[in-house]
């Protein structure tokens, strides 16, 4: 066998891991908000997060801290220019694709529902991302890509949203009027 037949290993990420203030509430926001379950768990200390009814691996491990731990730095941005206003070197956020804008909406509208801050929203050249706090101060983005959409995302992705007119990618999104432009449509869903 010649060497460039050997299959080369890709290494990839398996997940992440936080540690958390109290876990079992971090727990209750990674299950609600994002729709993970506990793939295994030592039961109030450690909990291996998955997207995938717990079948496969885990995404994120939530991990109880010592009260010891300092209190994380949550970071701030400007909404407008999207520039940071306070943070620190290191971790910054991690983002999950819902697939679809409808999923990531929907997944905003739990978070609000729990009061968990919105940090900024931004839109990119290939998507949507809204930033939301964890509830320790975590970025997590829930994205949503174009082009990997039913229709109806199609059609809303296609339309510039309050704030985003002419300005290209990777620009400020209004989040509160998307969200409530997205409600509104839900209700009277366009014309596909
Ligand atoms: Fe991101």
């Amino acid at each position: 066998m010649s060497e460039r037949s050997v299959p080369k290993a890709v290494p990839r990420i398996v997940h992440v891991g936080f540690y958390c203030r109290d876990v079992k509430r971090s727990v209750a926001w990674y299950e609600d908000v994002l729709g993970m379950h506990v793939h295994f768990s030592v039961p109030n200390r450690a909990y291996a997060m998955g997207f995938n009814g717990g079948k496969e691996d885990h995404d994120i491990f939530l991990v109880q801290a010592p009260t010891t731990y300092a209190e994380p730095t949550p970071m701030h941005f400007d909404y407008e220019t999207l520039e940071a206003t306070k943070g620190r070197i290191g971790f910054y956020h991690v983002a999950i694709d819902f697939q679809s804008f409808d999923a990531a909406m929907e997944a905003y509208g739990r978070a609000l529902a729990r009061s968990s801050e919105l940090a900024k929203g931004v839109q990119h050249g290939d998507g949507r991302g809204i930033y939301v706090r964890d509830p320790d101060g975590n970025l997590v983005e829930l994205f949503s890509f174009n082009g990997c959409i039913d229709d109806a995302d199609a059609k809303r992705l296609a339309t510039p949203y309050p704030g985003s007119e002419g300005r290209g990618g990777g620009f400020a999104m209004d989040v509160a009027a998307t969200y409530r432009k997205w409600k509104a449509e839900k209700k009277s869903p366009v014309a596909v």
